[in-house]
């Protein structure tokens, strides 16, 4: 009984170290340059699970939770806006089995993201659902709504969650409003760049430019991620570590490389 008294004070003290260690990291990260627009790409949840001989659902669940503490780290750093590859138009092509698990984790945790004196509130991060929603089932629609407007006055930070999403979708859309527009005002001039940026469903909330994509897993592709969005100046960046595992120690080169990027063109 003592000895597992010591045994768990001494994971507590651990466990408040580390967090301490973390946080310092942090401020000194935070006195350097920082991204506006941080995107990631969730990749590895299954094959994390099956490195620990886990369900794959409880990789998803993991890759939430991991979700939740990147999140965290970069409102720390007060990096504007976070985006994250939660679902791929692509994905509903898995098995059924695998998307209700996932649909089912989307609804629950997306209510539970943005309580009262949870992650959102605490950081006054806007949530906004990116993606074609009405592929979304009805309750995980209902869901997404709800967090939106339980945090549509939040004005610190964005989340851009986007699911279920692909570039070439988002594209689409944002070329159909576009003309949409010109017609409906009888306008034949030429379309632009420009108006098609500010039909995206990434502008809409007001998302400034991209400063970072991160994919974790070791996998080397954007897999219709993002696309317009990544422009000359965005830096790629591919982590070998399973999403679930990543987390700030395979951040801060990723910090760190932008920062002298930054510092080499002043
Ligand atoms: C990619 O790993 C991950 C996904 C398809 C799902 C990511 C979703 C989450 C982490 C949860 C998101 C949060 C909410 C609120 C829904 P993979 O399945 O491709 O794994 P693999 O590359 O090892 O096969
Ligand atoms: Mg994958």
């Amino acid at each position: 009984m003592l000895l597992q008294l010591i045994s768990s004070s001494l994971d507590w003290l651990r466990d408040q170290a580390t967090a301490k260690a973390q946080d310092a990291l942090i401020s000194v990260l935070a006195a350097g340059p920082i991204p506006q627009h941080v995107a990631f790409i969730l990749d590895g949840n299954r094959r994390y699970a099956r490195s620990k001989g886990m369900h794959v659902t409880q990789g998803h669940t993991d890759g939430f939770y991991n979700l939740r503490k990147m999140l965290e780290i970069c409102m720390k750093l007060k990096v504007r806006c976070v985006s994250a590859y939660a679902f791929s138009i692509e994905n509903f092509k898995r098995s059924p089995e695998e998307v209700n698990a996932l649909m089912d984790l989307a609804e629950a945790k997306l209510l539970e993201l943005c309580q009262r004196g949870d992650l959102l509130d605490q950081y006054g991060i806007r949530l906004v659902v990116v993606g074609h929603k009405d592929m979304l089932p009805e309750r995980v629609l209902a869901a997404a709504e709800k967090a939106e407007n339980m945090t549509k006055h939040n004005d610190k930070a964005i989340f851009n969650l986007c699911m279920p999403y692909t570039s070439r979708d988002e594209i689409t859309t944002a070329v159909h409003s576009a003309v949409k527009a010109h017609v409906e005002n009888d306008d034949d001039t030429d379309i632009t760049p420009e108006e098609i940026e500010g039909h995206l469903m990434t502008s809409i909330a007001g998302s400034p430019p991209l400063d970072i994509l991160v994919r974790s897993s070791g996998v080397k592709r954007l897999s219709d991620y993002l696309l317009w969005q990544c422009s000359e100046d965005t830096q790629l960046q591919f982590s070998s570590t399973y999403w679930p595992e990543f987390g700030l120690l395979d951040f801060v080169p990723v910090i760190l490389d932008y920062q002298r990027k930054v510092w080499s063109k002043a």
